[in-house]
């Protein structure tokens, strides 16, 4: 059994997981309907434009910070988070039962798309409840976040703006690693932790071995955990009146000078910056006017609402209440994720905030079409907003032109990033091989950090000495019957095995230290290939450790193409060359010159392939007089044109890109 104790070990700084669930999957399909691309686009407007709404009969001063509670839920990917959000908004009135869409607070077409939640939202709902023997009105705050890792900086935020969480568990499925992650992100803020066993429902489900790991893995009453199914409603009745009981209320001092902590924003074409806030002390009133703490601007409050669940105007926010803010701040450099806002006239010590963001993957991002990239940074820039754990700093590429270098919390963040930029923002991108920052020394003695890895020269002035390569702490549970595949597995990917051990009779948990770029490429989809899909995976950051790294050219026509450089480990560089290789040959269309394509280390060349040169050109066939044939021909090389990159000489399609990163 693993005790509270050893797990309480792992507490991170920060952490990161995988999810295996089927869902999952679906984030590599790129396809989609556009009558529901449409419709979805226009939900998406729906909440995220201006529909602002006004509701006279809410009357926020009716609460006090005694009457509100702030919690999350929380869980291990697809365990029914979402769906668990709905119905405790249709039981308190807050949407109507049957109306909407399932998952209703999952608003953005990538998530729909892909059936995960990447973003956190709030909605406020109100409860009356019998409490200390009268009918009592309640304001609570409910918070559905994500369950994917990548995103655990949208669940951190969250959760600062919470007293409690709901712990879902899947009643078949049981603890997954995320769940674990998660618990200790509740734990380690000292939430009150409501453990709620769903999917009661399902044939498959056995809620009392679900009791025993709560109690085994994490000391949780067996007797404290609710029992639901949020798909027929049973047991959902007892789910608000735990949350009314069990959670406390808001801290916070209604007579202090107002202090509130910025927890996200996100930007509407009318309103400008749209600030999710918690108010932890004071009160804010619509025409006040506040100030940040971290760039000391001031700022008139244009509007303030709670979310119900869309945008309510309420002119107030008390001690205690989560809501909006509209103050006419235009771009993220204002909106600071964790920053303090207070009255302008108060002097105030600001807020904790919140620990800063660490980007385990990198990748260019640059416009399909070169001279796009104004067009590109506005869509970044208004993007950024909505998603403040994306690092940007400009960079150029020699293939590519102008582009931005974007930091992701893993390869899954990085995808939907893209995709929310190609969706939201109409924005084409090309995006280069994502790498992980390596540390490389020279027999000068000086360092670099390599974030981009065209910036390592392939032959340098002094000789690489050292080279530095991050690590992460790697937790796997899986059912016992695959430990044996899994140690091949982390074995191959240069792990260390850390711990075995059993977390009830059927499942064991193993803990490696893994390279991370062994486990940012498909490392995932390997593993639930082997597992057949039960395995659950989650990571945290450890430390950099000493490895024997190259970088990888690759040339076309001998020239080299830095977006499409990459660092390997030298064990690996022949494999990895050869699958570049042959991956951009089947991508490369024939032209009308031979094209050589070849991986090399330095100056030696590791894999080389040709494409061979096209005979006839594409009118060839149109004699003379076919003009409209002709025309079409035209445009549709023209239209193909569009989504190629001239690189040199030769055309390359977009598709190339995106196949390279795929896994290398
Ligand atoms: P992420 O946002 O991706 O982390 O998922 P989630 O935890 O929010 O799960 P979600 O609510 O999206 O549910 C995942 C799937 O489980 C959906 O297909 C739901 O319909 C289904 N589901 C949710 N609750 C129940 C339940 O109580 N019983 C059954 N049988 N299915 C459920």
């Amino acid at each position: 059994m693993v005790s509270l104790y050893r797990l309480s070990k792992l507490r991170r700084s920060q952490r990161f997981s995988f999810n295996l669930s089927s869902s999952y999957r679906e984030i590599d399909g790129f396809g989609s309907t556009s009558h529901l691309n449409s419709f979805l686009c226009w939900t998406q407007r729906a909440f995220y434009g201006s529909h602002f709404r006004e509701d006279p009969s809410i009357d926020l001063s009716q609460y006090p910070s005694d009457r509100i509670r702030n919690f999350s839920i929380i869980a291990h990917v697809d365990h029914g988070k979402s769906t668990l959000a709905d119905r405790l908004l249709e039981l308190t009135g807050t949407i109507r039962k049957g109306h909407g869409q399932p998952q209703y607070l999952d608003k953005l077409q990538v998530e729909r798309e892909r059936g995960i939640t990447v973003k956190a939202q709030t909605a406020t709902m109100f409860h009356q409840h019998n409490y200390l023997g009268s009918n009592t009105n309640f304001l609570l705050n409910l918070i559905d976040t994500p369950g994917h890792v990548d995103f655990s900086y949208e669940v951190s935020r969250s959760l600062a703006a919470c007293q409690g969480v709901l712990l879902v568990v899947d009643a078949a499925q049981g603890v997954q690693a995320q769940t674990v992650a998660n618990f200790y992100l509740a734990f380690e803020a000292n939430l009150a932790i409501i453990p709620v066993i769903n999917k009661i429902d399902q044939p498959t489900a056995d809620p009392d071995r679900v009791k025993e790991q709560l109690k085994s893995i994490f000391d949780l009453d067996p007797n404290d955990a609710l029992l639901t199914s949020a798909k027929t409603g049973q047991g959902l009745d007892q789910v608000l009146p735990a949350v009314v009981e069990r959670i406390p209320p808001p801290p916070g001092n209604s007579s202090s000078p107002l202090r509130m902590l910025l927890l996200d924003s996100y930007y509407d074409e009318y309103k400008g910056v749209i600030c999710h806030v918690a108010v932890a002390d004071g009160a804010l009133r619509k025409g006040e006017k506040i100030s940040s703490a971290a760039t000391n601007q001031s700022y008139e409050v244009l509007d303030v609402g709670i979310m119900h669940p869309e945008l309510t105007q309420t002119g107030v926010l008390l001690t205690g209440q989560v809501g909006y803010v509209v103050t006419g701040m235009r771009s993220t450099k204002e909106a600071r994720v964790g920053d303090t806002l207070f009255h302008t006239r108060s002097i105030i010590e600001p807020l904790p905030g919140f620990k800063p963001v660490k980007h385990m993957v990198f990748s260019g991002l640059y416009p399909a079409d070169g001279s796009d990239f104004e067009s590109l940074s506005h869509a970044i820039e208004r993007l950024t907003c909505n998603d403040a754990s994306v690092s940007v700093t400009k960079e150029s590429s020699t293939a590519l032109g102008m582009g931005y270098r974007c930091g992701f919390l893993g390869l899954l963040h990085m995808d939907v990033f893209h995709q929310r930029l190609e969706q939201e923002h109409e924005a084409h991108v090309i995006s280069t091989v994502p790498t992980v920052p390596y540390i490389f020394e020279f027999s000068d003695e000086s360092k670099i950090h390599i974030q981009n890895p065209a910036m390592l020269p392939s032959n340098p002035k002094h000789r690489v000495t050292t080279c530095w390569e991050p690590t992460v702490i790697a937790t796997i549970i899986i059912p016992s019957e695959y430990v044996g595949s899994i140690i091949t597995l982390c074995s191959e990917r240069r792990g260390e095995q850390l711990e075995y051990s059993f977390i009830d009779s059927q499942r064991a948990l193993m803990k490696y230290r893994l390279p991370l770029r062994e486990i940012v490429v498909d490392f995932y989809n390997e593993l639930k290939s082997i597992t057949s899909g039960y395995a659950s995976f989650d990571y945290e950051e450890a430390d950099y450790q000493i490895s024997d790294l190259v970088k990888l050219d690759i040339l076309l026509n001998g020239q080299p193409v830095d977006a499409m450089a990459t660092i390997v480990h030298r064990s690996k560089a022949q494999r990895v060359g050869r699958e570049l290789v042959d991956k951009l040959k089947k991508f490369i269309d024939r032209q009308m010159f031979e094209i050589t394509i070849q991986a090399a280390i330095g100056s030696k060349v590791i894999a080389r392939e040709t494409v061979s040169a096209m005979r006839k050109n594409v009118l060839a066939k149109c004699y003379g007089g076919d003009v409209t044939r002709k025309k079409k021909l035209l445009e549709k090389q023209k239209e193909g044109k569009k989504r190629m990159k001239r690189i040199g000489s030769v055309d390359i399609p977009q598709e190339a890109f995106r196949e390279l990163l795929k896994g290398s």
